[in-house]
């Protein structure tokens, strides 16, 4: 692996147009032109064959999910839900020109991925237009020259799964398992790259633990645990499908991953959460091909020194349901931890999370400690803000902490920024922006903000430039 980090006087001339459009929006951006042109750039190379893309979740781009336990939950009368996904932004329909402007901006991966609950949509029985459906997507990546990173399973399940129990049903497992086989076998030699289950530890945590914002909402920690292992074998099981039929496909988890930080009092209540929501499924991927980590903030555990000791691994559980209760509700726009963040004076994105792109850079070299020698991909890492030049900066900073992370030795081998599109923000619908494109849903148009051209740019020269330090 080659990677650089050159000074020079003037970053190369595509860059220079991209931050030129990227300019165009905001005061913020014309500083960030001025930097660019100026003397006393540095440019930072990223290694040769970096995967540089955009990720996307089916049910939240694709539209009409309606055999899925999400779209139960999202119409239920009394759903915790801002609003039903509908037909989201129909990339269901409109993957081709999707996929060709995502093509025409830079980037050489599309992460996206299938939907169990319409290729399986009763028990056993496959339905065959929707696997050549995907078949047609992924030949759509492949045509435009893009590398395909298929999802197997993005948080919704086919609603008899969920009837049947979910992620607390032991035999979850083996039906994820039959279906992947189904969707490897149809997919062929098209996909070098598999994520199994996008974010095991939230699934779990969100879905049955905190009862909160995932369906099918139970809460108690023995039905966390039994989700975590359940998830974990539908992983492992999954992972032997694949390498059975492609051997030489890529197999990894899409993990959910945070910089963690605790005062002194808080410390044994992180290192429980970070072990259960992060850790377990980590010790998974030792067996994978590579790790994908997906980071947005970080997450801080201050507790009183006494409060903190009492409320460690293995006592005081109430306390510790209600502080996860809390750090589940932090994934929403208010709610306290929210409110108490905002209260302290700390610069809060569009959905209340702490503005902090360099937790990505932490988390990948936490992974990396971790899973020693595997390569990673940052598979998710973005930002929910109406101010695209805020979207610039976060990219910029994100992957200048990454470069850090690669020049000291991680194995970084690809980014696949979230999201391609404004989309469907589970229980947030779609008040959220976390897209490089824009889309009026009425009109269905697309837009292409400047964080996309300045990625795509990126993505396109292998590097970008950076201010270099005084
Ligand atoms: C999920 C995405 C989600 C994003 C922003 C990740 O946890 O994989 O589906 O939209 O975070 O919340």
């Amino acid at each position: 692996m080659s990677i650089g980090i050159r000074g020079n006087g003037v970053g190369p001339e595509r860059e220079g147009r991209d931050a030129q459009s990227a300019s165009q929006c905001s005061p913020r951006g014309r500083t960030r032109l001025r930097a660019a042109i100026l003397p006393n750039v540095t440019e930072l190379a990223f290694p040769e064959g970096f995967l540089w893309g955009t990720a996307t979740a089916g049910h939240q781009v694709e539209g009409d999910n309606d055999n899925s336990d999400w779209w139960e939950f999202e119409n239920r009368p009394d759903s915790p839900c801002h609003e039903p996904s509908g037909s989201a932004i129909e990339h269901y329909k409109r993957y081709t020109s999707d996929i060709a402007l995502l093509a025409k901006l830079g980037f050489n991966t599309y992460r996206f991925s299938v939907e169990w609950p319409r290729i399986e949509p009763s028990e056993g029985e496959f339905d065959v237009t929707q696997l050549d459906h995907y078949r047609r997507v992924v030949e759509a990546v492949r045509k435009a020259k893009l590398t395909p990173m298929v999802t197997l399973n993005h948080f919704t399940l086919p609603l008899w799964v969920a009837k049947q129990g979910g992620w607390l049903a032991p035999t979850t497992p083996a039906l994820f398992e039959r279906f992947t086989r189904k969707v490897v076998e149809a997919l062929g030699d098209n996909v070098g790259w598999y994520c199994t289950i996008n974010e095991p530890g939230m699934v779990a945590l969100g879905g049955y633990m905190s009862g909160f914002i995932f369906p099918p909402g139970v809460t108690g920690l023995a039905n966390w645990k039994q989700a975590i292992s359940t998830l974990r074998e539908a992983h492992r099981r999954a992972r032997g499908v694949i390498k059975e039929l492609r051997p030489a496909a890529r197999v990894g988890q899409a993990h959910a991953m945070h910089e963690w930080e605790a005062n002194a009092g808080g410390v044994p209540v992180m290192n429980y959460l970070r072990r259960m929501n992060e850790d377990l499924f980590l010790e998974e991927s030792l067996e994978d091909d590579f790790v994908g980590v997906q980071t947005y903030t970080r997450m801080s555990v201050e507790l009183p020194r006494l409060a903190g000791l009492a409320i460690g691994p293995a006592l005081a559980v109430p306390a510790l349901e209600t502080r996860l209760a809390q750090h589940a509700r932090h994934r929403q726009k208010s709610g306290p931890m929210a409110e108490e963040l905002a209260r302290s004076g700390v610069r809060l994105t569009q959905n209340g999370w702490e503005y902090r792109p360099r937790a990505v850079a932490a988390a990948v070299r936490r992974a990396a400690a971790m899973v020693p020698g595997k390569p990673i991909v940052v598979t998710e890492h973005g930002i929910a803000t109406a101010d695209d030049a805020e979207r610039v900066s976060f990219i910029g900073e994100g992957l200048t902490a990454l470069h850090a992370a690669i020049a000291d030795g991680v194995p970084l081998v690809g980014y696949t920024h979230w999201s391609a599109f404004d989309n469907f923000e589970w229980g947030q619908g779609y008040q959220m922006q976390f897209g490089l494109i824009g889309v009026d849903r009425a009109t269905q148009e697309r837009t292409i903000k400047p964080s996309a051209r300045m990625l795509g740019g990126i993505a396109r020269a292998n590097k970008m430039a950076v201010p270099s330090p005084q």
